[in-house]
């Protein structure tokens, strides 16, 4: 489905990724960690087709990514409705302006998809005035409503409280066990992330020094895995 080959990364010759080897393969639900500024989020931008790799390859069989950013990256001046349509109708907002049978059709998936992440009564307010927690469903709703079939997802709870961040982590497993899309989650909630992933990928000093389950990562050996996954997650 994805397969990124020893990708590298430089910003003014300073190397973020040096060689990154990771693979998502179909229905796969796979977590990222890694510490802050390692790289992950430079990672997914490659891996979702918003960034050009400085080296590697990527091998990608489906059109249909979309990555949910770290920041948001919410338009600022459209509803919640017309931010969440926007992937539908290849940016061609308001809605309003469309045909009508396009409109309906864009409708009835944008309002299905609010429903679900709990948004319908806020669809034409602005980013501006929701909450950090509201913002984050609506990335979130923005990133599956045309179910793609790879699903890239940067810290969807970063900054959110434990209660938001659950409905979060919830929504994506709910999602997710629905239609069964390739999905890669970045997360420091190693709590909330590594209970719900299949695999685990570990990025450090620029390459993925650790893909495996979660019981081989208990005891993998290498000492900034452990001191990192240690401090965030209790082992059972
Ligand atoms: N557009 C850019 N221009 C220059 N440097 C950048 C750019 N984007 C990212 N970087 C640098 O790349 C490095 C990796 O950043 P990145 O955002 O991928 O880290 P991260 O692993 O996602 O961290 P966090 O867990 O805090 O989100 C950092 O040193 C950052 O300053
Ligand atoms: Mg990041």
């Amino acid at each position: 489905m994805l397969d990124a080959q020893h990708i590298s990364h430089s910003f003014d010759g300073h190397a973020v990724l040096r060689g990154v080897d990771l693979r998502l393969g179909a229905g796969e639900l796979v977590g990222l960690i890694g510490p802050s500024g390692g790289g992950k989020s430079v990672l997914l931008k490659i891996l979702g087709n918003v960034l050009q790799a400085t080296g590697g390859a990527l091998r990608v069989d489906t059109e249909s990514r979309s990555l949910m950013f770290q920041e948001g990256a919410l338009f600022d001046s459209l509803t919640v409705f017309d931010n969440v349509a926007f992937p539908l109708v290849g940016g061609r907002v308001p809605l309003y302006t469309q045909p009508e049978d396009i409109q309906e059709q864009v409708r009835a998936k944008v309002s299905e998809i609010l429903a679900r992440v709990g948004l319908t009564k806020a669809a034409f307010k602005i980013p501006a005035q929701l909450s950090g927690g509201m913002r984050r469903r609506v990335s979130l709703a923005r990133a599956l409503v045309a179910r793609p079939s790879v699903l890239l997802l940067d810290d969807p709870t970063a900054g959110l409280d434990p209660v938001a961040s659950s409905v979060i982590m919830n929504l994506i497993v709910e999602m997710y066990n629905e239609y069964k899309p390739a999905t890669l989650i970045v997360s420091h909630d190693l709590r909330r992330l590594l209970p719900i992933v299949q695999r685990v990928a570990a990025l450090f000093d620029g390459s993925i020094c650790f893909d495996g389950a979660l019981d081989e990562l208990a005891v993998f050996r290498h000492p900034h895995v452990q001191t990192f996954v240690r401090c965030r997650y209790e082992f059972a």
